[in-house]
C-alpha cells in the first residue's frame, strides 16, 4: 500500500527518495512520486520541484534521469489508489494553491468532502480527485493566517501550521509536509497508519515501513499515534496531539536483511516457497527444541496466568492470515478442545459478537499494519475496557512476523514468527509460520486443558520435527511438476478448490493464491458443500483441485472429488500415491503423515501451482496488480 519516504539532510535527496521508495515496492503501488525546494541559481529563491509518473518506480526514475532535480530536504511516495483513479494527476506529492506546500499522505480523510467544499467557496481549485488534496491547501491557509500575524516563515511556523490543520482531518493518516519558504524543516505526523523516524548522520529521515531505512540508519524511532516531528538538518523534535514536547530514545534496527536479492530466483515468491523449510526449522528450533523442560509442551512467551483465565478464543484476521487463523481454530478447538471463533477484522469491528467472558482474542496479521485487524483489535479492548468487568477483561495476543509494527507494540503478548522479511505480495512462507504458530498454540492449551494425553501431545511435536525434511522434498518434487502442468491451465477462466475439515481453510487458501497473482477466478469450498450449488459450474472446462488427506474425512472427499469428475472436471488431487489417487487425472502426491499436520503439507503444491501458471502467464508475480502487501486503509 501507499509508502512515504522522507529526507532531510545534507546530501541531494532526490536519489536517496527513490532507494527508499525502492525498498517499499513490495508494498504494492500504482503510481510514484517526489518534491523537494531546490534553489534558484539566478536569484537564489527556492522553488519547490514536483516529479511524478504512473506506473512503476522505475519510470520515475527515468524521468529524473531525464529531468533531474535537486534540493537536500524531500518527500517522497509510492501511491496505491483510494480516491481517484491510478495517474499522473492523482499521484503524490499533491501542492497548495500558492504552489509553495507539497504533501505525502498514506491512510484516507473521511472528511475530504466537506473539507474541500469550504476551501471550494474560498475559491480554491482542486487539480486532483485525491482526499490529499485538502491538507495542502489548508496548511497554506494557516500558513498565511500566521504570516498575517507577523510570524516568520521558517520550519516552526510550518510545524504550527500543520497541527492546526491535523486537528480539522478526521480519519487516519500519515503525512509528510515541506514548504518552500522552511527549506530547512520537514513536517510529519500520523494517526493510525504508520510512520517511523530514522536517525542518519546529519540526516534525518521519515518512512513508511522499517525496510526502507535499511542502508541509511539502524536508528529508529516508531511515531506515537497523533504524534507530530519536525525534522531539520539538526535534529527531530517531537510532539504529542495537544503540543507537548515528548522525549523518548530511538530503539536499533535488529538483522542487516537486504531487500533486494532474489538469489538467483526468478521471482520472490518463488524464493520465498523455497524458503519454507527453513522458516519452519528456525520456528521449531527457537519454540519446539528437543530439549525442553517435561513440564513444558512449548518454548512460547505468553504467560501461564493468561491460560488459566481462558474459556475461549476469539480470532481477528484478514486474507491468508485469516486462512491461518482457520487452522488454528481447528487445532484449538478438535485438538486443544478449546472453543474457538475466526472473524474477519473488517465485520467484527462493525458486528461484533456480545462480549464473552474469560476470552482470549487473537490478532494474526503478517504485517502487523493491517488497518481493519488493528481496528477490529483497538474497537475489542475499548469494549471490554469499558465494561469494568473483570470476567471481560481485554486478554490478548498477537501472531505477526513484524514486532517492529503497530500490533507488535500495541499487544502485550506477541508470538514473532520470525519467517524474515516476505517480499511477494503473495504471502506463503509467513502463511507456514503462522500456522505453525497456531500449533504452538494448541500444544500449549492442550497440555494445559489435559485435553491430550502426553503422548498425544509428544506425537504431535514430533511430527512437527519432520515437517522442515518433508517441506524440502515437497518443494522439489513438485517444483518441476507444477511447472510442467501450469501450460495446461493458462488459458482456464474458474477453478473450484476443495477441501474439507482442517484442510478447508487450505482449499480457501489456495483458491486466494491462485486469484492473486495469476488473475484466474478461483473459489475454495468444503467439499461437501458441492452439490449445494457450485456443482452447477462444473463441466470440462473448471478444473476441481481437491484436498484428500487420509483421516475423519478421507473418504468423504474422495466422494465429493469423484461427483466433479462425473460432471468431466479435470480432477486434481493432493493426496498420498495409492489405489485411491487413480481417480485424479494429475497428483501432487504427499506424504502420508497425521491429518493434525497435513495443511502444512498440502498448502506447498498449491502454491507452486499458483506461482507456475502466474509466471507462465509473465505476469508481475510479486506485485500483482490492485494489491499491496501492506493494506493500511480500511
Ligand atoms: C495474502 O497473500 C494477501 N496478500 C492478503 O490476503 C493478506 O493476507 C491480508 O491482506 C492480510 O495481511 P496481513 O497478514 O499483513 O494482516
Amino acid at each position: 500500500m501507499c509508502g512515504i519516504f522522507a529526507v532531510i539532510g545534507s546530501r541531494e535527496v532526490s536519489p536517496l527518495l527513490v532507494d527508499g521508495l525502492r525498498k517499499m515496492e513490495y508494498r504494492g503501488y500504482d503510481s510514484a512520486g517526489l518534491a523537494t525546494i531546490q534553489n534558484s541559481n539566478k536569484d537564489h529563491s527556492r522553488n519547490l520541484i514536483i516529479r511524478k509518473s504512473k506506473g512503476k518506480l522505475i519510470n520515475l526514475s527515468n524521468l529524473l534521469k531525464k529531468d533531474p532535480i535537486q534540493g537536500h530536504v524531500g518527500i517522497g511516495h509510492t501511491r496505491w489508489a483510494t480516491h481517484g483513479k491510478p495517474n499522473e494527476i492523482n499521484a503524490h506529492p499533491h501542492i497548495d494553491f500558492t504552489g509553495e506546500i507539497a504533501v505525502v499522505q498514506n491512510g484516507i480523510i473521511e472528511n475530504y468532502r466537506d473539507l474541500s467544499h469550504s476551501l471550494l467557496l474560498k475559491g480554491i481549485e482542486f487539480t486532483s480527485q485525491t482526499d490529499t488534496e485538502v491538507i495542502p491547501h489548508l496548511i497554506a491557509l494557516e500558513i498565511e493566517k500566521s504570516l498575517n500575524n507577523d510570524c516568520s516563515p521558517n520550519g516552526e511556523t510550518l510545524l504550527i501550521s500543520v497541527q492546526k490543520v491535523l486537528s480539522l482531518l478526521e480519519g487516519t493518516y500519515a503525512l509528510a509536509v515541506i514548504w518552500s519558504k522552511a527549506p530547512d524543516a520537514l513536517v510529519v505526523a500520523r494517526r493510525q497508519a504508520p510512520l517511523v523516524l530514522g536517525f542518519g548522520e546529519g540526516e534525518f529521515f521519515c518512512a513508511s515501513d522499517t525496510p526502507a531505512l535499511s542502508g541509511f540508519t539502524r536508528t529508529f524511532l516508531p511515531l506515537e499515534n497523533n504524534e507530530v516531528a519536525l525534522l531539520t538538518p539538526l535534529g527531530i523534535e517531537l510532539y504529542d496531539q495537544s503540543g507537548q514536547r515528548q522525549h523518548r530514545a530511538p530503539s536499533l534496527l535488529k538483522g542487516t536483511e537486504f531487500f533486494g536479492d532474489k538469489k538467483n530466483f526468478r521471482h520472490f515468491m518463488l524464493k520465498e516457497i523455497y524458503e519454507q523449510p527453513e522458516t519452519a526449522q528456525l520456528w521449531i528450533e527457537r519454540y519446539l527444541p528437543i530439549d525442553l523442560q517435561s513440564d513444558t509442551s512449548i518454548a512460547f512467551p505468553v504467560s501461564k496466568s493468561i491460560l488459566n483465565k481462558i474459556d475461549q478464543i476469539q480470532i481477528l484476521a484478514c486474507g491468508t492470515s485469516r486462512h491461518a487463523a482457520m487452522v488454528g481454530a481447528y487445532l484449538l478447538e478438535q485438538f486443544a478442545g478449546v472453543p474457538t471463533k475466526v472473524y474477519f477484522a473488517s465485520e467484527f469491528r462493525y458486528s461484533p459478537p456480545p462480549l464473552s467472558s474469560n476470552t482470549l482474542t487473537i490478532g494474526v496479521s503478517q504485517s502487523g499494519e493491517t488497518a481493519d485487524t488493528l481496528a477490529a483489535l483497538r474497537m475489542e479492548k475499548e469494549r471490554r475496557n469499558a465494561t469494568n468487568d473483570i470476567n471481560f477483561c481485554f486478554h490478548q495476543l498477537g501472531i505477526t512476523n513484524r514486532i517492529d509494527s503497530s500490533i507488535g507494540r500495541e499487544l502485550d503478548n506477541i508470538i514473532d514468527i520470525g519467517s524474515g522479511i516476505e517480499i511477494g505480495v503473495a504471502a506463503t512462507k509467513t502463511f507456514l509460520g503462522q500456522m505453525l504458530s497456531f500449533y504452538g498454540l494448541t500444544l500449549l492449551f492442550a497440555s494445559h486443558t489435559k485435553k491430550r494425553n502426553k503422548k498425544e501431545i509428544l506425537d504431535l511435536s514430533n511430527d512437527l520435527r519432520l515437517v522442515p525434511r518433508q517441506l524440502t522434498d515437497l518443494i522439489k518434487k513438485h517444483d518441476s511438476l507444477s511447472k510442467e502442468l501450469a501450460h495446461l491451465f493458462v488459458d482456464t477462466k474458474d477453478v473450484i478448490f476443495l477441501g474439507r475439515g482442517i484442510n478447508y481453510p487450505i482449499a480457501l487458501e489456495g483458491a486466494l493464491k491462485l486469484k492473486e497473482i495469476s488473475y484466474i477466478h478461483a473459489q475454495g469450498y468444503p467439499a461437501g458443500e458441492l452439490k449445494h450449488g457450485p456443482i452447477a459450474l462444473l463441466d470440462q472446462h473448471v478444473p476441481v483441485v481437491s484436498i484428500a488427506v487420509p483421516g475423519v474425512v478421507y473418504e468423504k472427499v474422495l466422494s465429493n472429488s469423484q461427483e466433479a469428475k462425473a460432471r468431466d472436471a479435470r480432477l486434481i488431487g493432493i493426496a498420498p500415491y495409492g489405489k485411491e489417487s487413480e481417480i485424479f487425472d494429475e497428483l501432487f502426491s504427499i506424504p502420508k503423515v497425521s491429518e493434525w499436520v497435513s495443511p502444512l503439507l498440502t498448502v506447498i503444491p498449491l502454491q507452486l501451482f499458483s506461482y507456475h501458471i502466474a509466471a507462465h502467464k509473465g505476469l508481475d508475480v510479486d506485485q500483482p496488480r490492485n494489491l499491496a502487501k501492506s493494506v493500511t486503509v480500511e
